[in-house]
């Protein structure tokens, strides 16, 4: 341990996909054009209602602190999106809103679970999950999915991965855009219930599905902790805005734990984030763009060898199983990048054990530079 930095700080790693960002950088500073594949965030700004919502308020607003569970007319907002959404009667006083889903996770963890406790998640899977728990002195139990039941935990996976205080799920999940049945999540909460393990559900991704929408937690049970954010359908990622939905007992230690650590949320973006919710025509031509992306890449990618694809049904990733081409995806996707100018993000970001054979394409940018992408993919001579 090196003297002056805790133990936690040092046993989080890095992102490697920020090393590919960087080459990226460093090849567009000398003049060359890289597709940007390895992103995870929309290539639009926040839709026009919310520009002119923060405008507004900027100019009658003093933008002070707010409550730290979020201004009211924000949690009634979301408490409507989930009526209008999935049918589900919320008391606004269960929405919390957070600085970005990432904030939802922390208070969420530091709320729920004690220093030392086990919690699970599907790997391949977000890298924070684990390392912000890692951070905080809890374990971090990787469920080790698999293809066939697209990379989702099971209630047998569940049951084998011992004594557990949560589960996180993602649905739609980051790196592979698969999806969670209403059945499936129901069965996962059941199990949860069962055994005392504290179910939490990401639905970052929700309505950026290009099949059937996504199924809240809520849906299911009323046990669980759903955290969610503006970042993705909504397109307000800088904005770091997200919200989570709680049971009742963990209102007040969130709102003790905000009060404390980060006094509120970014007020500009909560009068911005009451306005996207108005703005579903704009949002929803990013999803055919999204969708166009998607069927682009599976139809084209097969042939530039990467045929061994997962096909998502929500958010802007594309997982590929690479292991008939490397067995090293960081040296691959720094030569993908060098020599074909596409970046995508190597697979151990999201799987320890086994990324180094899967890599991530993001397909959130323009539908031209994903047809440009396939193009230089299919021309390049590994
Ligand atoms: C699955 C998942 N959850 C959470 C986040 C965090 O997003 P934010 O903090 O911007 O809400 C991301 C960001 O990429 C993600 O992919």
């Amino acid at each position: 341990m090196t003297k002056g930095i805790s133990k936690r700080a040092e046993i989080v790693p890095p992102f490697i996909v920020m090393d590919v960002v960087r080459a990226a950088n460093e090849m567009e500073a000398r003049g060359e054009r890289v597709i940007h594949c390895e992103v995870g965030q929309p290539s639009t700004p926040a839709p026009k209602g919310a520009l002119e919502a923060a405008h507004a308020a900027l100019a009658r607003d003093r933008i002070g602190y707010v409550e730290a569970l979020g201004m009211p007319p924000l949690r009634e907002r979301i408490a409507r999106h989930y009526a209008e959404w999935y049918g589900v009667a919320l008391d606004p006083q269960r929405i919390i809103v957070t600085t970005g889903s990432s904030a939802g996770f922390l208070m969420a963890f530091l709320a729920a679970f004690d220093a030392g406790a086990r919690v699970a998640m599907a790997a391949p899977g977000y890298p924070p999950y684990r390392n912000i728990l890692a951070a905080l002195g809890l374990v971090p139990v990787d469920i080790v999915t698999t293809e066939a039941e697209r990379y989702q935990p099971t209630v047998p996976e569940l049951a084998a991965a011992g004594d557990l205080a949560g589960l996180i799920v993602a649905s739609p999940s980051n790196p592979t855009g698969t999806m969670v049945s209403r059945a499936e999540m129901a069965a996962l909460a059941a199990a949860c219930r069962e055994r005392g393990v504290r179910l939490v559900s990401d639905e970052i991704y929700h309505g950026l599905t290009f099949e059937d929408r996504g199924v809240s937690a809520l849906e299911v049970t009323d046990d669980a902790i759903v955290i969610n954010s503006f970042s993705k359908y909504f397109s307000m990622t800088g904005w770091r805005i997200g919200w989570m939905v709680v049971p009742p007992e963990l209102v007040r230690p969130i709102e003790r734990l905000t009060q404390n650590l980060l006094i509120s949320t970014p007020t500009l973006s909560q009068f911005a984030a009451v306005a996207a919710f108005d703005c579903t025509e704009e949002l929803q031509a990013h999803i055919r763009r999204y969708r166009a992306n998607r069927d682009l890449l599976l139809a084209g990618l097969p042939r530039a060898g990467f045929d061994h694809l997962t096909r998502p049904t929500g958010a802007f990733y594309l997982y590929a199983d690479v292991a008939h081409l490397t067995n090293d995806s960081v040296a691959f996707c720094q030569r993908m990048l060098r020599e074909a100018g596409v970046a995508a993000t190597p697979g151990v970001d999201f799987d320890p054990q086994r990324g180094q054979r899967t890599l991530r394409f993001s397909f959130a940018g323009s539908t031209e530079d994903m047809e440009e992408a396939v193009r230089r993919l299919v021309n390049w001579k590994r």
